[in-house]
């Protein structure tokens, strides 16, 4: 399946999660952090930190708590 991260097209797998198949990809800054636009990405993998955080399609959640599906949107998280 594929999905967008800030508009470039990733491949996944049926039930990866968005963190682990951005990682697989390459990408490891996920968002900036406000204060100090500092690279962010994922840390605990469980949902718990909140380091993950990115916007699907519209709506800010943990990248590693979003299951992969066919023409997700997911940007870079602000927060
Ligand atoms: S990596 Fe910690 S909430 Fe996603």
């Amino acid at each position: 399946m594929q999905f967008t991260f800030d508009g470039h097209q990733i491949g996944a797998f049926r039930g990866e999660t968005a963190a682990a198949a951005l990682f697989a990809a390459g990408y490891r800054t996920l968002r900036e952090s406000p204060q100090a636009n500092a690279s962010r990405g994922a840390f605990c993998w469980m949902g718990l930190c909140q380091e993950c955080t990115v916007v699907v399609d519209g709506v800010r959640q943990p990248a590693c708590r979003t299951e992969c599906r066919d023409g997700l949107v997911i940007q870079r998280g602000t927060i």
